[in-house]
């Protein structure tokens, strides 16, 4: 999951105190959820190894998925978010912009804990604007046709208005 220039480091919020401070994606709440992300989820840093910056960060914990009648397990996405100045540039060695390799690369990972950690029948996340939603689309999650009462979700004590969308783990 790691490149030559970007390693991925479990969250340390006293180690990487100035890159956390510094890290701006352009969304006020998504910079200040990562102060204290450990929180919210098990979380990873994607860091540039010559500078120490934070590029991105994943957040994510256990959910569940009612579809119809029964509740299925689920991993939740709680947090993700690039860097403006690493969003829309590409990775040399994927080729792939740093986003999509890095949240495909979890993808896997999520793969491969249902498999063989704790099984989940779903990534469930919620999408905060058009332009996230236009990325998760591009890995097949779908937006619920009837979850009026599901647009909005609580990340710590903020309540976010959001587009809450599944992908099915196969
Ligand atoms: C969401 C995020 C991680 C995506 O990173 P990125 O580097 O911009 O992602 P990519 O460049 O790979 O893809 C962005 C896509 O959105 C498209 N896009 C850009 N602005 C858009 C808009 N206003 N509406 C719809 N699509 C838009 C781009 O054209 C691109 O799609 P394409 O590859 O089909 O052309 C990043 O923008 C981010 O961190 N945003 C702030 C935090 C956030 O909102 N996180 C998600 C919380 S759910």
């Amino acid at each position: 999951m790691e490149t030559k220039d970007i390693i991925i480091e479990n969250y340390d919020a006293k180690k990487y105190q100035d890159a956390i401070k510094n890290f701006d994606c352009g969304n006020f709440n998504l910079n200040n959820f990562l102060k204290f992300a450990d929180e919210i989820g098990t979380t990873f840093l994607f860091v540039e190894s010559a500078t120490g910056a934070v590029v991105g960060y994943i957040s994510f914990a256990c959910g569940g998925l009612k579809l119809d009648k029964y509740v299925s397990p689920a991993i939740e996405v709680k947090l993700f978010a690039v860097d403006k100045k690493y969003q829309s540039k590409i990775d040399k060695e994927s080729n792939r912009t740093y986003a999509y390799f890095y949240f495909r690369s979890f993808i896997e990972y999520f793969r491969s804990i249902s498999r063989d950690t704790i099984k989940a029948d779903y990534v469930i996340l919620h999408s905060l604007d058009d332009k996230s939603t236009h990325f998760y689309e591009k890995f097949d999650f779908k937006k619920f046709s009837n979850k009026d009462d599901q647009k909005k979700v609580l990340v710590g004590n903020f309540e976010i208005d959001c587009t809450p969308m599944y992908f099915a783990i196969d």
